[in-house]
């Protein structure tokens, strides 16, 4: 009897000697050679020491077309289990790309819809470290059908629980689309998304492209917005991944953990009430603001490189975790396209289902003119922008700091939109359109039959900007709860936050909104 439990205990071990191993000494060493990371390797990095728990590390797959049979690994490309990130409960997936390439099988997809439907049950985050060739063409409509499995439980867990994605290695065909039904995906390292790679373009367009051309973290980190946040090393990835997740709520019924704050709550900045140039043409970095208004160090980023005519990301207000939204003047004079409408909308959608307050600066001319935004269905993109603060129902608090001009006005957190707080610096204009535009249609006429018709322009313009280049107009009327000296703009905001903590504003019921795509 003693020497049988010996060798189930022996057995046991040698098994899961093996399943650490992955695809083996030989695979984890050329693994290295690209440069890379294992999944082990990663996973160590992402959890606390010890607290990694693992499930379903002896499951291998029963396939035996292609000459699988002989291709069998403990754990099938996949190591799945919970863990804890600064001492808090998540759910986590590495892909093992020393596994057949960590191509997706129906063993992953059970193995990742496990974790999926135990993270959503338990209310806590889910993580998954990417780095696969996509479906296992040996497994051919299995491992199709094995993405729907993981699809379906992404857009379940959508907006209950939070769900980031690490992209680390290539990320091709079908495997893209679980991340991209996450809330954030993270790019470091090797990581390439690609649809169709570059094998596939060439056959079909003769197009020659490198994966890192086509799919790389400058492709989606800028042009395409695919990516939220990129590094360039896995290691700087996954502590991006932790920072990220240290401003968001284990789920839905939570707040986000307050952090102690060490920055005073009611420190003035006098540098603020410099910040704005006289010249209202004159660009500045609205980061500066930003970073200058909340927690010192606190500010992330999110999608700095994508749509930089608007800035979004997370702060902290008194340790409290904050979702900011800002035009930024340094780019496009700030005005509004199709990408940051996207980027915008997004963002606040995203504070909204998980409980985190928006802080939103304005200073934008409006909607920027052109045939390719409004081809590119800049209506339809702009309308995203104005559902989405509309529908959100956490505390909303906006600051003019400059220009808020005809839609921008509107669109930007505007009171009438559900805007708890509206603030506006003293450099604030508040008007239906520019001056000079504006003169044209209300003096067309006036101008034209003055004895000098330039000089009548400019007094009319002058008169304009005197009557509507101020906050105080807004004020009078209601739209503005309260002019505010630049330098007292983080005081206020800490003690309006402090305010409506416990706002609670309902939706109507529905099936749900049709928000515009
Ligand atoms: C099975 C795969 C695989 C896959 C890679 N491998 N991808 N095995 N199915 N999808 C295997 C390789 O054969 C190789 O095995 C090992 O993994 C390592 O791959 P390499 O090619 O040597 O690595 P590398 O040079 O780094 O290139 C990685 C890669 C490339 C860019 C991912 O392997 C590649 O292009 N793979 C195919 C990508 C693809 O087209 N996927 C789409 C599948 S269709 P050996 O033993 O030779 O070393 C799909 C549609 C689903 O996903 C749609 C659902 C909505």
């Amino acid at each position: 009897m003693q020497g049988k439990t010996h060798d189930h205990l022996e057995l046991l071990r040698e098994m899961r000697r093996r399943a650490v191993l992955g695809g083996g000494a030989r695979r984890i060493e050329q693994q290295h050679a690209r440069g890379k990371l294992t999944a082990r390797e990663r996973l160590a990095l992402l959890l606390d020491e010890g607290s990694f728990q693992e499930f379903g590390a002896l499951a291998t797959h029963q396939v035996s077309e292609f000459g699988l049979d002989q291709q069998r690994f403990p754990g099938d490309g996949i190591v799945t289990g919970f863990g804890k990130v600064s001492g808090r409960r998540v759910a986590v997936f590495a892909q093992d790309f020393t596994v057949l390439g960590g191509s997706f099988s129906a063993v992953q997809a059970h193995k990742i819809s496990r974790i999926q439907d135990l993270a959503l049950e338990s209310g806590i985050p889910i993580i998954g470290l990417n780095d696969s060739g996509g479906a296992r063409i040996q497994e051919g409509v299995r491992s199709l059908a094995a993405y729907g499995e993981v699809f379906v439980r992404n857009v379940m867990a959508s907006g209950v629980i939070p769900q980031l994605s690490l992209v680390l290695g290539p990320c091709a065909g079908g495997a893209v689309y679980s991340p991209a039904l996450t809330d954030f995906v993270l790019m470091a390292g090797d990581g390439c998304m690609f649809l169709t790679g570059p094998d596939v373009i060439k056959a079909v367009t003769g197009e020659q492209v490198s994966a890192q051309d086509l799919g790389g973290a400058d492709v989606h980190g800028g042009r395409s917005g695919v990516a939220h946040l990129v590094a360039d090393t896995e290691a700087a990835g996954i502590a991006l991944a932790k920072l990220l997740l240290s401003y968001l709520p284990q789920n839905n019924n939570e707040d986000p953990p307050q952090i102690r704050p060490e920055d005073p709550a009611h420190r003035m900045d006098e540098a603020l009430n410099a910040l704005i140039p006289d010249d209202e043409n004159q660009p500045y970095d609205m980061r500066d603001a930003i970073t200058a208004i909340f927690d010192r160090d606190s500010f992330l980023e999110v999608q700095p490189a994508f749509a930089p005519n608007a800035v979004v990301g997370f702060g902290r207000l008194d340790g409290y975790s904050v979702g900011v939204v800002a035009n930024q003047p340094a780019c496009l004079s700030g005005a509004l396209n199709i990408d940051a409408s996207d980027k915008i909308a997004r963002f606040i959608r995203t504070c909204d289902a998980f409980n985190i307050p928006i802080v939103t600066f304005i200073d934008c001319p409006g909607f920027l003119p052109g045939t390719d935004q409004e081809y590119g269905g800049v209506i339809r993109h702009g309308a995203k922008i104005i559902y989405a603060y509309c529908e959100a129902t956490v505390p909303k608090i906006s600051v003019v700091t400059r220009k808020a001009m005809g839609g921008a006005y509107v669109a930007m957190s505007s009171k009438q939109m559900r805007t708890d707080l509206a603030f506006a610096w003293p450099s604030a204009r508040i008007a239906v359109m520019g001056a000079e535009p504006a003169v044209r249609v209300l003096y067309r006429d006036e101008v034209r039959q003055a004895a000098d018709p330039a000089q009548r322009e400019r007094e009319l313009v002058a008169e304009y900007r005197e009557r509507f280049f101020n906050p105080y107009r807004a004020a009078d009327v209601g739209q503005i709860d309260e002019v505010i000296e630049p330098r007292e703009t983080r005081s206020r905001l800490v003690r309006a936050l402090e305010v409506l903590r416990t706002k609670v504003q309902l939706n109507p019921p529905k099936k749900h909104g049709l928000s515009p795509t």
